[in-house]
This record gives structure tokens, sequence and C-alpha cells, in this order.
């Protein structure tokens, strides 16, 4: 599985790498990055949790 951040659609809330700091971490931009792909099978239901919990839906998964 991969992971993207739309940065256009990014608030920079801050919730994806509190759910999953595994594949997510803020940039100095103040916007999310997805910076570990493809994402670990072992945090795959991490990753999805954060993307379901992101209020703007920018997080993208793809198999
Ligand atoms: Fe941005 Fe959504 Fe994460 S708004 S900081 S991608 S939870």
């Amino acid at each position: 599985m991969f992971a993207t951040v739309d940065k256009d659609a990014c608030i920079g809330c801050g919730a994806c790498p509190d759910i999953c700091p595994e594949v997510f971490k803020m940039e100095d931009d103040g916007l999310a990055e997805a910076y570990k792909n493809p994402v670990p099978s072992e945090v795959e239901a991490s990753a999805k949790e954060a993307a379901e919990g992101c209020p703007t839906d920018a997080i993208h998964l793809e198999d």
C-alpha cells in the first residue's frame, strides 16, 4: 500500500501523525507528508485509520 497527502487539501490539523507516526509526519510548511512508502504491512490498519480520521480527506491510499 502507498500513502500520499494532498497538500492542497491538508489543513495541518496534525491528526495523522498522532494516529500513525510510522507513516505520517508534519513538515516545516505545517502540512503533513507520507514519508514511509510503501506503508509497512504492520501499520496499514493505522494508516487507514489516519486516512479515515483526516477532516479534509487529504490522505490517499492505494494498493
Ligand atoms: Fe493534514 Fe489531514 Fe493529516 S488535514 S495533518 S493530512 S489528518
